[in-house]
């Protein structure tokens, strides 16, 4: 039952957030789903039928419009602990049919609430009372996350609800499953089971961009938050951060100018010298709402002189660390190819799995900014190597683009490429993840970093343009060195683990051993301490703790220095 739009008596100060316009504008956007959908280009030039639609794969731009729908019609409720799961479903089917729900915990119990219609949001919005506290002030910002009390604590104990855990388990008790597996592909398989974001993390994600967008709308009532990054390439692994991509696009899109008539009419608009100054201010604004307004938004840091100025904030309700970005259209370029080339053969995520959490563990990548391998980098590693194989594994760049029915050029440089996925043929190559795994390690223990660079647009080995330690060629803006921060002390540490991992995987052979109580093939790999035994000849070297703590400091520092770090979050 579809509950009555009721317009919120709103205090002036947030006006620009109007929530009748903003169902009318999430109206637009479920129109604006529906018309992706039906767009998906039919197989063989027929009609698709339903069948068909549902067996194929989605293209990148489907998947994010059918979930970003889903989120404007969903709700974040901080429930207490003795909630009865049937009751609160109860409660809140008052204001429309739940489609969808569940509960996690982060800081308190959290229900995430479906709706099937977006016109219920209005309707509970409208029965929800605003909060009184004895010595602070409420800031009268009317969001989609509530707070739920029982009027009477329940006499008898309730039934326990289930909690989707949103945290990935421990790397030892990862260990200790991988080694009941029979094969390394079989070790790699459990990995990216465990790791990989589950359906209700992935909501949550697209749910925390829909929030974020309620305060930027704000200001800018067409604007659109979406994810980009791991959150939707398919490499994503629980705990990652959030990359959000501020859309003000649609904006310009919207003012479709009239052609007829004696007279043209455009918006009288401030004028800045350039588009990095226009995405500082609207950075700085937006941030400074999310700072001061945004329910549940901490830590809010404004990097606004990196090369790519962003926001960067700890969204408590759901447990993310976030980082806002505005105009960094080609950051979405990169994000739908990994997309393309994690949906092209299973073989590719598990592979990119295995070796990013290898790389975790020995501290080879790291959540500080410094002078380490990103794991965006050690992505594009994987997908060149796949590139490598006879017959190769995944297509190059260029191969995509060949594909490509319309051009894609974003601030004058090419991205195009193929979106839709039954484009592009399967691959011959039937290796194993096993003969992978080692490969991966024995091709880049012994790859000439010193003179090549590394080129997925045309799956080659080129010759370096520059001195940096690693190269790997920005896909798109095709001057730039996507591992510019690598050093050569972090350079040298990957490949000699490299080398000893390939050295541990050709000693243990193909299976487990018969016991299964020793740690073999990607639990050898991924034990901390195994490694060191590894190569004998080769001594380890552990990145110097000087250089972590000198990163840390510096990562930290960027406040004191009014947002100036000495390193930008992205280096090209
Ligand atoms: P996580 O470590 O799981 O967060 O992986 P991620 O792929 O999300 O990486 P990150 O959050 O650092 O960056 C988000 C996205 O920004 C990436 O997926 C890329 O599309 C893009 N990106 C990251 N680093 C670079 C870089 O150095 N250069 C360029 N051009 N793009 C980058
Ligand atoms: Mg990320």
């Amino acid at each position: 039952m579809a509950a009555p739009v009721v317009r919120l008596p709103l205090p002036r100060f947030c006006q620009g957030f109007c929530f009748s316009r903003r169902v009318a504008k999430l109206r637009g956007h479920s129109t604006e789903a529906a018309a992706v959908l039906k767009e998906r280009p039919a197989l063989s030039g027929e009609a698709s039928s339903d069948a068909e639609i549902a067996t194929r794969k989605k293209t990148f731009s489907e998947v994010l419009a059918e979930r970003k729908e889903q989120a404007n019609r969903t709700v974040l409720i901080n429930c207490p602990s003795k909630i009865t799961e049937k009751k609160l479903l109860k409660y809140l089917s008052s204001h429309g049919n739940i489609k969808n729900h569940f509960f996690y915990e982060t800081h308190g119990i959290y229900a995430v609430i479906e709706f099937s219609e977006l016109d219920s949001i209005a309707s509970l919005q409208d029965a929800t009372g605003m909060p009184q506290f004895e010595d602070d002030c409420p800031i009268p910002f009317k969001s989609r996350i509530f707070t739920l009390t029982l009027k009477n604590p329940p006499s008898q104990a309730s039934e326990p609800i289930h909690l989707h855990k949103q945290t990935t388990i421990p790397v030892g008790e990862l260990v200790n499953k991988l080694c009941n597996a029979d094969s390394v592909s079989a070790q790699l398989q459990i990995l990216m089971e465990k790791y990989q974001l589950t359906e209700e993390n992935t909501k949550l994600r697209f749910l925390a961009c829909s929030l974020i967008q309620d305060i930027a709308g704000a200001y800018f009532p067409d604007c659109n938050v979406k994810p980009f990054g791991s959150s939707v390439n398919t490499f994503g692994k629980l705990g990652c951060d959030l990359d959000m991509f501020l859309d003000l696009d649609d904006t310009g899109k919207n003012s479709a100018r009239r052609k007829t008539g004696p007279f043209n009419i455009e918006y009288q608009m401030k004028r800045v010298p350039s588009q990095r100054i226009a995405t500082q201010r609207i950075l700085s604004v937006i941030g400074e709402f999310i700072d001061n307004f945004g329910p549940g938004c901490v830590s809010v840091q404004k990097i606004l002189n990196a090369r790519c100025p962003l926001v960067k904030f700890s969204h408590q309700p759901s447990g993310f660390q976030c980082d806002l970005t505005a105009n960094n259209r080609i950051a979405m370029r990169s994000t739908e190819l990994l997309y393309i080339y994690g949906s092209l053969d299973p073989r590719v995520r598990a592979l990119v799995f295995g070796v990013r959490c290898w790389a975790r563990t020995h501290g080879i990548t790291s959540s500080i900014p410094g002078p380490w391998i990103t794991n965006f980098a050690l992505t594009t590693m994987v997908l060149f190597f796949l590139q490598k194989r006879q017959p190769p594994i995944v297509p190059t760049l260029d191969h995509l683009k060949g594909l490509a029915e319309d051009k894609h050029i974003v601030e004058g440089y090419d991205c195009t490429f193929v979106s839709n996925l039954n484009k592009i043929k399967p691959t011959e190559n039937t290796e194993t993840l096993d003969v992978l795994l080692g490969e991966f390690f024995e091709y880049f223990g012994n790859f000439a970093f010193n003179k090549h660079s590394l080129n997925i647009r045309k799956g080659k080995e080129q010759n370096k343009p520059e001195a940096s330690a690693l190269h790997i060629q920005n896909p798109f803006e095709q001057s730039l060195n996507i591992s510019k921060n690598v050093n050569a002390t972090q350079l040298d540490r990957f490949v000699t683990l490299a080398r000893e991992s390939a050295w541990l995987l050709q000693q243990e052979g193909k299976g487990p051993s018969s016991s299964h109580s020793q740690p073999w093939g990607l639990a050898a790999l991924l034990r901390t301490s195994g490694l060191s035994h590894a190569g004998k000849s080769t001594k380890r070297k552990r990145g110097p703790a000087s250089e972590r703590i000198k990163s840390l400091l510096d990562s930290l520092k960027f406040n004191a220095n009014n947002g100036k770090r000495t390193f930008g979050t992205w280096v090209c």
